[in-house]
């Protein structure tokens, strides 16, 4: 199989052929080694055992043998859309910052050090912007490291949900993550103003999907009354990518403000914040971006609302410009752009790791990682199909998967939609077989293979794991169709 060809092809949005043999272990592994399109920089991972997944205290690696003698030792992790596996710069980079405040304690703040891999703590949160930049698709200036998401979406609906009489919407999704709805529903409430009638829904249309043209039509009939729109780069529940450019456009023309929740979108998929003229966007950097656990957010403000002082809503000390910020005259002069946004000094733990996870990014491109993406998550799709047809049960496939076909609408992750009895059986068999994805009730599970660490061997792994726990509800209940094609495999 030509790699370059079936990423162009699914590039265009459209299906790779994928050979008679794909579904085995030999091929999974020889796409893995070939050079011919990105490769996995699983290396600058640490990627947990087996026996570690089990772990109940933090100093039995030996029992548990810290290191893999083969990949089959290995967990198979596909939560990175959750949280992402923890890059080995991050230590280097803590251990930096703790000899730091060790040995100069507050002259950290200013004074570089000559072979630290991260900049005085002052400039911190700037070395992240600019290391952001390319990941979102915006200049540095645009981009501030600060807070946390949820904070982060509050900050910006401060500053650019101004409602009126008229106008007083915000159109969200219908199924936001609760923290997005809680957030729109109290800034609403804020303002005096009742969710019921300033809340507007984008309602699924295909399945669980939104269309563009769904979309774009609910703009143009509320348009008199939107003050905002805010909706997911990628909806969380079934991974579906949103046309930014086209419905940021849409709103453009009406001259209703938009910003994005980026949180399953950065570091997963191509963004041009910038180019697409988008108001305002915010992420959390413990998914895609590998930062740890409540990591650090980023948020983007488009240049246009921040060069010559941003349109900061509420203020803090860090939002002052740097070079006066520590005159303390209480006469604010924002930072130019979204660093004006700041209002407390960061932790500067959070930034070094986020500084961390970032320089593995350094080591490649969103184009190359796209690349990698669109081919492991084609590959996952190609053993799903393969294993729904083996598995049909009372004329039914065992599980649907409710993510885009279409490839330009996704990013790495599958939903996979199980019969609601099968959720039990599968949990139970990735878990005991040391597979990490999400699951959430009553029969979604996430499937997400991370370019930048999984390999097509974890996806056909995983995908053996999933078809060996359908197996017994199939035979139990002797309503496997193709009975002898599933013992066939057994
Ligand atoms: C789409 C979305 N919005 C908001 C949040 C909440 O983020 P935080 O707890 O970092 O504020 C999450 C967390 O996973 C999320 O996925």
């Amino acid at each position: 199989m030509n790699a370059t060809d079936a990423i162009n092809q699914l590039r265009q949005g459209q299906k790779p052929e994928w050979p008679a043999g794909a579904s085995t272990l030999d091929f999974a592994k020889s796409l893995d080694n070939k050079n011919d399109f990105p490769r996995t920089l699983r290396s600058e991972f640490l990627v947990p055992t087996k026996a570690q997944l089990k772990r109940q205290t933090l100093t039995d690696d030996a029992q548990t043998s810290a290191k893999a003698s083969s990949s089959d030792d290995e967990g198979i992790y596909f939560c990175g859309n959750s949280l992402g596996l923890q890059p080995k710069a991050i230590r280097e980079y803590l251990d930096a910052y703790l000899k730091t405040w060790g040995s100069i304690a507050v002259g950290g703040h200013f004074t570089p050090i000559a072979d630290s891999p991260i900049t005085p703590y002052q400039d911190l949160a700037g070395e992240c912007s600019r290391r952001m930049a390319d990941i979102v698709g915006a200049s540095s200036s645009e981009i501030v490291a600060m807070n946390t998401l949820t904070i982060n979406l509050h900050l910006m609906m401060a500053s650019f949900y101004k409602p009126t009489e008229k106008k007083h919407k915000i159109m969200c999704e219908w199924r936001p993550f609760p923290s997005d709805w809680y957030a729109i529903e109290s800034q609403i409430e804020w303002h005096g103003l009742d969710p019921k009638k300033s809340m507007c829904l984008v309602k699924p249309d295909d399945g669980y999907l939104m269309t563009t043209q769904n979309i774009l039509n609910l703009i143009d009939q509320e348009a008199d009354e939107l003050a905002l729109i805010m909706l997911p780069g990628i909806q969380y529940y079934s991974g579906q990518l949103l046309d930014i450019p086209t419905i940021t456009a849409h709103a453009r023309k009406h001259g209703i403000t938009i910003g994005w929740d980026l949180a399953h979108a950065a570091g997963n998929v191509e963004l041009k914040l910038h180019d697409w003229d988008v108001d305002f966007a915010c992420w959390c950097t413990y998914k895609y971006m590998n930062s740890g656990a409540g990591a650090v957010a980023g948020a983007f403000v488009h240049s246009k609302h921040g060069d010559n002082g941003p349109n900061v809503g509420l203020k803090g000390w860090y939002g002052h410009d740097k070079s006066s910020r520590f005159l303390m005259d209480n006469k604010f002069v924002p930072t130019p752009g979204a660093q004006g946004f700041q209002c407390s000094n960061p932790s500067i733990v959070d930034l070094t790791c986020l500084a961390g996870s970032l320089s593995v990014f350094q080591k490649t491109s969103m184009a190359d990682l796209r690349s990698r993406s669109l081919l492991l998550t084609a590959y996952a799709e190609h053993l799903l199909a393969q294993i729904a047809a083996r598995n049909i049960k009372d004329g039914d496939s065992p599980f649907q998967v409710i993510s885009p076909t279409d490839p330009r609408f996704r990013g790495a992750q599958l939903s996979v939609l199980l019969q609601e009895d099968l959720m039990e059986d599968v949990s139970a068999a990735l878990e005991g077989n040391g597979v990490i994805c999400d699951k959430r009730k009553p029969g979604i599970i996430r499937v997400a293979p991370v370019p930048m660490y999984n390999t097509f061997e974890d996806v056909f792994r995983f995908m053996s794991i999933l078809e060996e726990a359908l197996q017994p509800k199939v035979q139990a209940q002797g309503q496997a169709q193709n009975g002898a094609a599933v013992e066939a495999r057994l």
